[in-house]
C-alpha cells in the first residue's frame, strides 16, 4: 500500500517563508490536498459513476492564487465564520468593535482571519484513513477579538470515502468563536460548469432572513412555500432566481438555515446531486446552522486550477457553523467561549456516486 500522505512544498509567501501542501490519499483512490496557508482544502478527487475521477472543489494552482483576493476558497474560517453586524459586539459588559471588511459588517474573522494564516501541521496515518491536525494560535487583540485563542482542526480521508473535520478551541478570555470550513464544491468535476443542475436536499425547516447587508433580522420563519425550501431535493438553479426579496438581498442563495435537530450529536444535514456526473456529496455535522451559499459573489475574474475561470455560480459552499451575528442575538444559540471550556465540533463530507 503507497503512503496515505506525503508533503512538498507548495510555495512561498513574500517574507521567503514556504507553505507546505499535503496530499491525503484513502484505499479507493480518493485523494485531497491541503496547504499550510489557511488551512485550505486545494483539491478533492473522487470518482464519477463511470469511475472516472474529478478534482470537485475550486482552487488555485499556485500559491498567488490564494494569496490575492481568493474569497475564502477552501478556507477554515474564523475566528467567528459569517458576519457580525457593523463589527460591534457586547460581552460581559465590554464594547468591542471589530475591523469592518463586508460593507459595514465584519465577515469571516476580519481583516486577517484563519484563512490568512500559516497554520502548523502535523500528519498522521493509520490503519483506515490519513490526516492532518492543523494548529493555529490567535493572540489576545487578534483582529479586535479578546483572549488568546488556540485552535485545532483536524482533517481525516477515511476508507469510507469521507472526510471528516474536527474542531477543537480554548481560550484565555471569554471571545466569540464560530469556526466553518468555505470549500466551493462543484461535482461536475474540475467545475465545467455553474452548479444550477445540481440537487440539493437540506434537512432545514427554518432559516434565518438577512437584511440587505446580509445581517439576520432574528426571526426563524418555515422554508414552507418559499424558494428557501429544501426539504424536497430541489435543483440549486430551480427557484434561485424568482422576484424574493431574499434572495435579491443574498444575489441568490446565501442564508444560514436552521437545522432540524434531534439532540447533540452529528446528523445528516444536506445532500447534493449531481445528475451528469453522478458524484454525491452528503454533510453531516452537530452545529445548529449551515451557511448555504451558491457562489454569487464569483464573477469571471477569478481563473483557477487548470486556467478555469470562475464564473457566476460556479461553486457552491455549505457552511457548517453557529448562526451569523449570534453576539447581537441573544436568542440565537450563544457562540461565546469561556476560560475553562473546550469548544469542540465535527462535520463530515461525505462522497459517493448515486445510480
Ligand atoms: C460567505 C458569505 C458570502 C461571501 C462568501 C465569500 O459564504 O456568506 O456572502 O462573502 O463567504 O465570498
Amino acid at each position: 500500500m503507497p503512503p496515505r500522505i506525503t508533503q512538498a512544498v507548495f510555495g512561498h509567501l513574500p517574507d521567503g517563508s514556504s507553505v507546505e501542501g499535503y496530499t491525503i490519499s484513502n484505499a479507493h483512490g480518493l485523494s485531497m490536498h491541503v496547504i499550510t496557508w489557511g488551512a485550505i482544502i486545494t483539491a478533492i478527487r473522487v470518482p464519477d459513476r463511470a469511475g472516472h475521477m474529478g478534482d470537485i472543489v475550486l482552487g488555485f494552482d499556485s500559491l498567488s492564487g490564494y494569496l490575492n483576493g481568493s474569497p475564502y476558497i477552501g478556507a477554515i474560517v474564523g475566528r467567528y465564520a459569517n458576519r457580525i453586524a457593523k463589527g460591534r459586539f457586547t460581552l460581559d459588559g465590554h464594547s468591542y468593535q471589530l475591523p469592518v471588511n463586508n460593507g459595514p459588517n465584519s465577515l469571516h474573522g476580519g481583516l486577517q482571519g484563519f484563512d490568512k494564516v500559516v497554520w502548523n501541521a502535523a500528519p498522521f496515518e493509520s490503519d483506515t484513513g490519513a490526516g492532518l491536525v492543523l494548529t493555529h494560535t490567535s493572540p489576545d487583540g487578534d483582529n479586535g477579538y479578546p483572549g488568546r485563542v488556540d485552535v485545532q482542526v483536524r482533517y481525516t480521508l477515511n476508507d469510507h470515502n469521507e472526510l471528516i473535520i474536527e474542531y477543537l478551541a480554548t481560550t484565555n478570555k471569554a471571545t466569540p468563536l464560530n469556526l466553518s470550513q468555505h470549500s466551493y464544491f462543484n461535482l461536475t468535476g474540475d467545475a465545467h460548469r455553474d452548479i444550477l443542475d445540481h440537487v440539493l436536499r437540506l434537512d432545514a425547516g427554518h432559516f434565518t432572513p438577512v437584511d440587505s447587508t446580509l445581517i439576520p433580522t432574528g426571526d426563524l420563519p418555515s422554508v414552507a412555500g418559499t424558494p428557501f425550501d429544501f426539504r424536497t431535493a430541489t435543483a440549486i438553479g430551480a427557484r434561485i432566481d424568482r422576484p424574493d426579496e431574499q434572495l435579491r438581498f443574498g444575489h441568490g442563495y446565501d442564508h444560514n438555515f436552521v437545522v432540524d435537530r434531534n439532540g447533540a450529536g452529528v446528523q445528516h444535514v444536506a445532500r447534493v446531486v449531481e445528475p451528469a456526473s453522478g458524484r454525491t456529496l452528503d454533510v453531516l455535522s452537530d452545529q445548529p446552522g449551515v451557511q448555504f451559499y451558491s457562489g454569487n459573489f464569483l464573477d469571471g475574474t477569478l481563473r483557477g486550477k487548470g486556467g478555469r475561470v470562475y464564473q457566476r455560480r460556479f461553486g457552491f459552499c455549505l457552511e457548517t457553523q453557529h448562526f451569523p451575528d449570534s453576539p447581537n442575538h441573544p436568542a440565537f444559540a450563544s457562540t461565546i467561549l469561556r476560560p475553562g471550556e473546550r469548544f469542540t465540533s465535527r462535520t463530515i463530507f461525505r462522497f459517493g456516486v448515486a445510480g
